[in-house]
């Protein structure tokens, strides 16, 4: 149960007593759900951990009560400038977490006015495109795979690295198109995000991301068309420059890392689970249960949904300090034994990968999102169906950092394959 008080007392234990989790070590980067589990102990549904050294949070573990607080906004807002004023001016949690005049990091009138604009510059994104898209984006790159993959003499196969050769251009070349933003620019902010998701060079990233996003804007005054960064433009009339660079930021960074992460993960699963082999003879699951699977068993945005309380609050018998942010653990609630059971997840789509409440990850995002993942995973096990992990399953190495669940490296052995056919650009958008 959700409660607020004005002060201390009655009935609650503080949160800061108890053992405080380090969400950015290897250490947890390398065995999570160990980790969830220990802090699970004794029945907590909230743990305290830290953020970066010295950055105390607290983590929601259990569903019902995540549930609770993502849909009570008036109790947990998402608005982090009181609480950010803590962490000094170059600390480099700031870029993913600082506010910003966007709906990730605002809360009530604010929040609903930036969300609906976001709503609108992406409401005519066109699925069927954004799946033509992918389809030719990741044939494109499939046929350039051999050229830059090592050949291994040995065993006549050739070792290519998809995070970094296919996953992440794919993303990215494909968001840049539906966003509209030409390769130049599309570059630039690629380098930008990539350091503001390892949390590095604060100011740097910053005005590498502002002054690509500048250009971009600029452009979209002059020249118009068909895509979300030119309705932003002509079709939010209500919003400044300003604000729509910050609802750019939220795309980029919303639609970039987790996408990788969960193309990622969900290449990892099929390549190391019996049931997704190629020489496996029973029934195969289809790529959209294996994508779904992963949003449920291993979500590629972990711990996030931040929010900060205005004063101290009682949940499930534990006093929350005001103006301290509290993280709902997506993975830790959606493998929660309490809902979970022994059987694990059907395909009902209650996990919280995507969020839940007034904050919850857009619809038209989820959708471009599955055609994304889908195609990109189809796409290569079409061409490469007898690909192997390279390595074994063990030795995936995780990127540390408290917010994603995101392999280090997914290198697949794969033999030589003539190259595909690229199927002419959509004329949709
Ligand atoms: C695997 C892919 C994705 C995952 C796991 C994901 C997850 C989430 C989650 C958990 C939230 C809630 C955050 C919070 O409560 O603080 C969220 C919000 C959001 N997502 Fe996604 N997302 C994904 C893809 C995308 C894409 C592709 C876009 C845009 C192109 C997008 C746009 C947004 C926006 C704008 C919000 C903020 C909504 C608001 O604050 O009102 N997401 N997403």
């Amino acid at each position: 149960m959700v409660t607020q008080q004005s002060r201390l007392g009655r009935g609650g234990r503080s949160i800061e007593k108890l053992p405080r989790t380090k969400l950015y070590t290897l250490a947890f980067a390398i065995a999570p759900y160990a980790a969830y589990e220990r802090m699970r102990g004794g029945g907590n549904t909230l743990a305290p951990v830290e953020l970066a050294p010295g950055v105390p949070a607290t983590l929601v573990l259990s569903y019902p009560t995540a549930v609770r607080i993502l849909n009570d906004p008036e109790r947990f807002p998402a608005d982090p400038r009181v609480w950010q004023k803590s962490l000094g001016e170059e600390h480099p949690l700031l870029p993913m977490l600082q506010w910003r005049p966007n709906a990730l990091r605002c809360a009530g009138k604010e929040h609903t006015r930036y969300r609906d604009a976001l709503i609108q510059a992406t409401a005519a994104v066109d699925l069927h495109a954004v799946r033509d898209r992918t389809i030719r984006v990741a044939v494109s790159l499939i046929n350039r795979l051999l050229e830059i993959a090592d050949y291994r003499e040995t065993v006549g196969l050739y070792v290519v690295e998809v995070i970094d050769h296919y996953i992440t251009p794919l993303v990215f070349t494909v968001l840049n198109e539906v966003v509209g933003c030409p390769p130049d620019i599309g570059q630039r902010l690629r380098r930008a995000f990539a350091a503001m998701f390892e949390g590095i060079d604060t100011e740097e990233v910053n005005a590498e991301v502002a002054s690509a996003l500048v250009e971009l804007l600029a452009l979209k005054h002059a020249v118009p068309g068909e895509d979300i960064a030119s309705r932003l433009v002509h079709q939010c009339g209500g919003l400044s420059d300003e604000e729509r660079m910050a609802q750019l930021v939220t795309i980029y960074s919303a639609g970039i890392e987790p996408v990788r992460n969960l193309i990622a993960n969900t290449m990892r699963r099929m390549l190391t689970d019996a049931r997704y082999r190629h020489d496996n003879h029973n029934f195969t699951p289809p790529v959209e249960d294996a994508v779904e699977e992963t949003l449920a068993d291993d979500p590629p945005m972990a711990n996030l949904c931040n929010s900060y309380p205005r004063q101290p609050v009682l949940v499930d018998g534990v006093w929350l300090p005001a103006h301290q942010p509290v993280l709902v653990s997506m993975a830790a609630c959606n493998t929660d034994p309490a809902i979970v059971g022994d059987k694990g997840w059907t395909d009902n789509k209650s996990h919280l990968a995507f969020g839940s409440g007034p904050h919850a990850c857009l619809d038209i995002a989820r959708g471009m999102t599955k055609q994304i993942a889908v195609q990109a995973i189809a796409q290569f096990f079409d061409a490469f169906p007898e690909a192997e992990l390279a390595i074994p399953a063990h030795e995936v190495a995780w990127r540390p950092g408290p917010f994603h669940r995101a392999p280090a490296a997914v290198p697949v052995a794969v033999p030589s394959t003539p190259p595909l056919i690229i199927p002419p650009a959509p004329i949709r958008r």
